[in-house]
């Protein structure tokens, strides 16, 4: 089986070549590198394309892949409210693209990276796969967009995929050679680490007067080995089964941004100074996957996801980052 691994380059991608090395598919990589970094593809035949360059991406689709991973995306909720149509092109319109030259091809497995956000401002979590999907920001839009994209393409070309909504992606691989290097980085745990190591002076909290257990949102946080491992098994049961799905991925378990910076500072041994400021615009309370799904049907579970795992991980990789700073 030969697999094609879009957006490999870049943070979850990166980890799941490396699970995919483990296995005994040919995989090769494509990415443009705008968010992404080259040396995450060693080892891999890497194409460097732009999924807008459409007659590129047809000669490459040529090379008689079985299944495609799709990672690439504009990842930043913040900047989709200022930029939508910089997010609508890349993520829509370059997934078209993408989706359009794998039906020329007759590559009819797909693997789509979603995202929790899909759920917009859900009822009370753990949120499975049956609540409604009312995505409250471009970001979440572009993905809930694909997502019903692929029920059409299911229907009228045969083309079976799997949606993965991931809720928060975190960690580093445990042999500390990649890890997250977002640029903004916007997510909460590389940033907490930040100002551990002090690459930031504080950490920003938006919002401590949410009704939670200590007033900040809560959120569910999955180790990026635990996802990759879910990959695996969805594209081994889209394979067999030829069924198209969608399933969360999260821990089920959720922690406080408060709780986050806990745990951080006894991982890394230091005091984090911490700057409330008022609740971000879109940010739901509370957000928490509810896993049985792929529990049950995929036999997945998670291995690394314990917070400390997580927090130990990513502070491993942050204090590699300092040294090659
Ligand atoms: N990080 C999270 O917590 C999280 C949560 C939910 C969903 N997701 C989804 O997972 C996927 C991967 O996220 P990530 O954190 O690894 O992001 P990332 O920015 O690290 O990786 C995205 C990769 O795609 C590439 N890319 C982007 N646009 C491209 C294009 N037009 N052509 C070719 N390559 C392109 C980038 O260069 C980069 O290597 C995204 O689709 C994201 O929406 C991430």
């Amino acid at each position: 089986m030969k697999i094609l691994v879009v957006g490999g380059a870049g943070y979850i991608g990166s980890h799941m070549l490396r699970r995919l090395q483990k296995t005994n598919y040919k995989v090769e990589v494509l990415d443009n590198l705008s968010t992404g970094y080259e040396e995450n593809t060693l080892g891999f035949q890497f194409h460097k394309c732009d999924l807008a360059n459409k007659d590129q991406l047809n000669s490459i689709l040529q090379n008689n892949y079985d299944l495609v991973m799709h990672f690439a995306s504009y990842i930043n909720v913040g900047e989709s409210y200022l930029y939508p149509q910089k997010y609508y092109e890349n993520n829509v319109n370059n997934t078209m693209n993408l989706l359009n030259c794998m039906v020329d091809q007759k590559i009819l497995n797909f693997i789509f990276s979603s995202s929790a956000a899909v759920y917009g401002d859900p009822g009370p979590s753990p949120i499975s796969e049956e609540e409604n999907i009312n995505p409250v920001n471009p970001y979440g839009q572009t993905k809930a967009m694909v997502e019903n994209i692929l029920k059409d393409y299911d229907r009228a070309y045969g083309l079976k995929s799997t949606c993965l909504r991931y809720f928060n992606a975190c960690g580093a691989h445990l042999d500390g050679t990649i890890g997250e290097s977002h640029n903004p980085e916007t997510h909460l745990i590389p940033l907490v680490l930040q100002a551990a190591s002090g690459r930031k002076n504080s950490i920003t909290v938006f919002g401590d007067d949410y009704t939670t257990k200590d007033g900040t949102c809560i959120r569910d946080y999955i180790h990026v080995m635990d996802l990759a491992e879910a990959h695996l098994l969805a594209l081994d049961s889209l394979r067999s089964k030829q069924i198209s799905n969608i399933y969360n991925i999260g821990n089920n378990i959720g922690f406080s941004v408060k709780e986050i910076i806990e745990i951080a500072e006894d991982v890394t041994q230091r005091k984090i100074k911490i700057n409330i400021e008022s609740r971000r615009k879109g940010d739901p309370a509370q957000l928490v996957a509810n896993n049985k799904k792929i529990k049950e049907e995929l036999n997945w579970t998670a291995q690394y996801s314990d917070l400390k795992t997580i927090i130990s991980s990513a502070w491993q990789w942050e204090k590699k980052l300092l040294q090659s700073n």
